[in-house]
C-alpha cells in the first residue's frame, strides 16, 4: 500500500510506540489522527507533528469507552474522510502473581484482586477490541483500503506475574487469523490484520529500571540489547508497504531466550 495522504488512527499516541509511530508516519505524508487520556501528552505530540509539516489532530479518549472510541473515530472520518492504518497501542500492565503464600505457613496471604486482572483485561482487549471494530465499520463503510493492527507483546508465550497482560497480548496476537479470514469470509477486500509483537523495547519504562534489573533482561535477549522503539515502527511500515502479510503477528523481539530457546 502506498501510505503518502493515508489516515492513520492510533490510540496510546501520547507516549512510547503510539507517539513514535505517528511521528514516523506524519513524516511520511501520513495523516494522523491521535487518541489518548493523557491530553497533556497528546497535545505535545500533535505540536510536533504540526511543527515538523504534518498533519495531526489529537482526541481525549478512554478506549476502555464505547462512546469514546466513537468520538475518536469520528473525529478521523469528520476531519480526513477515511480511516486506512488504525494502531490500538494504549496499553497497560498490573503486574502480580495470582496467589502468594507465606514462606514459613504456606498459607495464602495475598492474591491478584478483580481489579488488577479486569483494568488491564479493559484496556488492552476490550479496548482494542472497540478501536478496530469501529474503525472498521467505518473503513468498510467509506470503502478505504487499510491495516488494522494489534500490538501484542513477546509475553504473548505467558509470563510469571502476568496471567492478566500475557492473557490480552495472547489474544490479540490471534486476531489477525481471526479476523482477516472474517474479512475473507464476507467478501471484505482490502483490509489487512496484522499483528505486531514487540519484545523488551528502549523505552523510557525500561530505561528508567534498576541497573541490575536491565542487565537480567539484556542477557537473554540475543542481539546484546534492547529492541529501538525505530525497529518496532519499521516492522510496521514493512507490514503496511507490503501487501502480502496478513492474518499473522510480526515478532520483533531481538529474539528472547526462554529455558535455552528462543521465546
Ligand atoms: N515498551 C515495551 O517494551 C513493549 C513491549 C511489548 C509490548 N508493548 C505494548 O506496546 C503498547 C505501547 O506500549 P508503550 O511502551 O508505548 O507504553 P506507554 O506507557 O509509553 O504508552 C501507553 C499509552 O497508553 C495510554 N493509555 C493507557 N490507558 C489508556 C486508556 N484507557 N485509554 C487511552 N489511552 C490509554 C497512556 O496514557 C500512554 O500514553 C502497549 O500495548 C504495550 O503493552 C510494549
Amino acid at each position: 500500500m502506498n501510505i503518502k495522504s493515508k489516515v492513520a488512527v492510533i490510540t496510546g499516541g501520547a507516549s512510547g510506540i503510539g507517539a513514535a509511530v505517528a511521528t514516523e508516519l506524519a513524516k511520511l505524508g501520513v495523516k494522523v489522527v491521535l487518541g489518548d487520556m493523557n491530553e497533556d501528552g497528546l497535545k505535545v505530540v500533535v505540536e510536533n507533528i504540526k511543527k515538523n509539516g504534518g498533519e495531526a489532530i489529537g482526541i481525549k479518549t478512554n478506549v476502555t469507552l464505547e462512546d469514546d472510541v466513537i468520538k475518536l473515530m469520528n473525529a478521523a472520518i469528520d476531519t480526513y474522510a477515511a480511516i486506512n492504518i488504525v494502531v490500538p497501542s494504549a496499553g497497560i500492565f498490573k503486574d502480580a502473581f495470582m496467589i502468594s503464600t507465606d514462606r514459613e505457613t504456606g498459607k495464602v496471604f495475598k492474591s491478584m484482586s478483580t481489579s488488577q486482572f479486569m483494568d488491564v483485561i479493559n484496556v488492552n482487549l476490550l479496548g482494542t477490541f472497540l478501536t478496530i471494530r469501529e474503525a472498521a465499520i467505518r473503513m468498510i463503510d467509506n470503502q478505504c483500503e487499510g491495516v488494522l493492527f494489534t500490538i501484542s507483546s513477546i509475553n504473548k508465550e505467558g509470563q510469571l506475574g502476568q496471567l492478566n497482560y500475557s492473557s490480552t497480548k495472547a489474544s490479540v496476537a490471534l486476531w489477525p487469523k481471526i479476523l482477516a479470514g472474517e474479512f475473507h469470509a464476507k467478501n471484505i477486500k482490502g483490509i489487512r490484520v496484522v499483528g505486531i509483537a514487540p519484545g523488551y523495547v528502549e523505552t523510557p519504562l525500561l530505561l528508567g529500571m534498576k541497573p541490575e534489573v536491565l542487565e537480567s533482561i539484556v542477557k537473554d535477549v540475543t542481539i546484546g540489547r534492547l529492541v529501538k522503539i525505530d525497529e518496532i515502527v519499521g516492522a510496521l511500515i514493512f507490514a503496511l508497504q507490503n501487501e502480502a502479510v496478513t492474518g499473522t503477528t510480526l515478532e520483533i523481539t531481538g529474539g528472547v531466550i526462554s529455558k535455552g530457546l528462543v521465546k
